[in-house]
């Protein structure tokens, strides 16, 4: 299949698009390397054998995205392209609504005029809020706690509006849990721009000796060790997620969001142990007040992924935290020349 793959140098972008290449898929992504950088697609090159197509461009350019379905046609899209940060939505969110909601219109109006009506979408458990009680499934009411929440939300609305409106349309929304982890090989991973807001790459920069000390942030909540508990996932099982996602893509019509989780917990303080064990260093935390906005424990109800997708995550939290301290310990600046 010819893909386009928006976001495709980002985190999980590339991830996924060493599983589509390596499956022999035609793929071409488009990214503004506003948080990426293009040392990826070397790296991709050595994993694969193949060098993916790139247009550096913003999806908000409609000109651009013209160019690039006339060019390569792609018969869907997977789209990742975004801004991700939490905090930082709350400071620029015209940036955020911009970036990705009108860059996510663009997109689709722009796959309409093509007549290229298959889209799997990155979405977030975020869009869950913080009323619902874990496991979370599909059903659940959604609702968003700040600005970047908010444009997962507004987009998943959109493309049930389309879908509803053109049964033309196969759309996927998929809501996943935390990725962490990296490629076995160590050649790709997560490699944020600044200070990470993340736990695992802040973990990681603290056992490497870029940061000094990891904040746990509150050990108050009613979770067992007083962390907060998240639902890990690999970011290669995310990948292959999305595989099953555009195959199925084939037999739906209409707007189906899915969540991608493992349907296990796990507490920070978990996740500090096993990384100290793993990278053999002692990963020095202090526990502060809880961070705003966070809740105590968020984990999936994976049933449907496994129902629709054919899919389940299979590799365990041993292998995401292996593969994370790899990446970080062969790539200690991350992507550098
Ligand atoms: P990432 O920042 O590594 O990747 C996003 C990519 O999109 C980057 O390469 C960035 O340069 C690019 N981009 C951003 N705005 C763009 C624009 N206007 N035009 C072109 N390119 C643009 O993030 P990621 O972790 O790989 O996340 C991918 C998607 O998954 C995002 O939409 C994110 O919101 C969503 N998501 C991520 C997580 C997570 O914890 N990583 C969780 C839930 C959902
Ligand atoms: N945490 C710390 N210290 C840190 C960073 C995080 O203690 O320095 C804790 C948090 O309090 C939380 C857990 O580690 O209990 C995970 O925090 P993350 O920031 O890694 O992840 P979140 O679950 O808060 O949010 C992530 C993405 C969101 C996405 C959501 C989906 O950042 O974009 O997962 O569930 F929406």
């Amino acid at each position: 299949m010819k893909l386009l793959i928006t976001g495709g140098t980002g985190y999980i972008g590339s991830h996924t698009v060493v599983e589509l290449l390596s499956l022999g898929h035609d793929v071409v992504i488009v990214d503004n390397l506003v948080n990426s950088s293009e040392l990826v697609l070397s790296r991709i090159e050595k994993i694969t054998g193949k060098m993916p197509q790139f247009v550096k461009a913003d999806i908000c350019d409609r000109d651009a995205l013209n160019d690039i379905f006339s060019t390569y046609k792609p018969e869907a899209v997977v789209h990742f392209a975004g801004l991700k940060a939490v905090g930082e939505s709350n400071d620029i969110p015209l940036s955020y609504y911009h970036n990705n909601v009108t860059g996510s219109v663009v997109l689709f109006e722009v796959m309409a005029a093509h007549n290229v009506k298959n889209l799997v979408f990155s979405s977030s458990a975020t869009v869950y809020g913080e009323n619902n009680v874990s496991p979370l499934d599909e059903t659940m009411a959604t609702s968003a706690t700040n600005p970047y929440g908010r444009t997962k939300l507004m987009i998943e609305e959109i493309l049930f509006d389309l879908a509803k409106s053109d049964s033309d349309w196969s759309i996927i929304n998929l809501r996943y849990f935390n990725p962490i982890g990296a490629h076995q090989s160590g050649l790709i991973g997560e490699d944020p721009n600044d200070i990470p807001n993340n736990l695992l790459p802040y973990v990681s920069q603290v056992a490497i000796g870029r940061l000094a000390q990891l904040q746990v942030f509150g050990d108050d909540y009613n979770t067992p060790d007083g962390t907060g508990v998240r639902d890990y996932i690999h970011v290669v099982d995310l990948a292959l997620g999305h595989i099953k996602a555009l195959e199925t893509l084939a037999t739906l019509s209409g707007c189906q969001a899915i969540n991608l989780g493992t349907g296990n917990g796990t507490s920070v303080l978990q996740i500090v142990d096993g990384f100290s064990h793993i990278s053999g260093t002692k990963v020095p935390f202090k526990i502060v007040p809880r961070r705003a906005g966070d809740i105590a424990t968020v984990y999936a109800n994976a049933a449907l992924a496994k129902d629709v997708l054919g899919w389940q995550a299979e590799r365990n939290l041993t292998e995401m935290l292996e593969d994370t301290w790899r990446w970080q310990s062969t790539n200690p600046q991350g992507y550098t020349e």
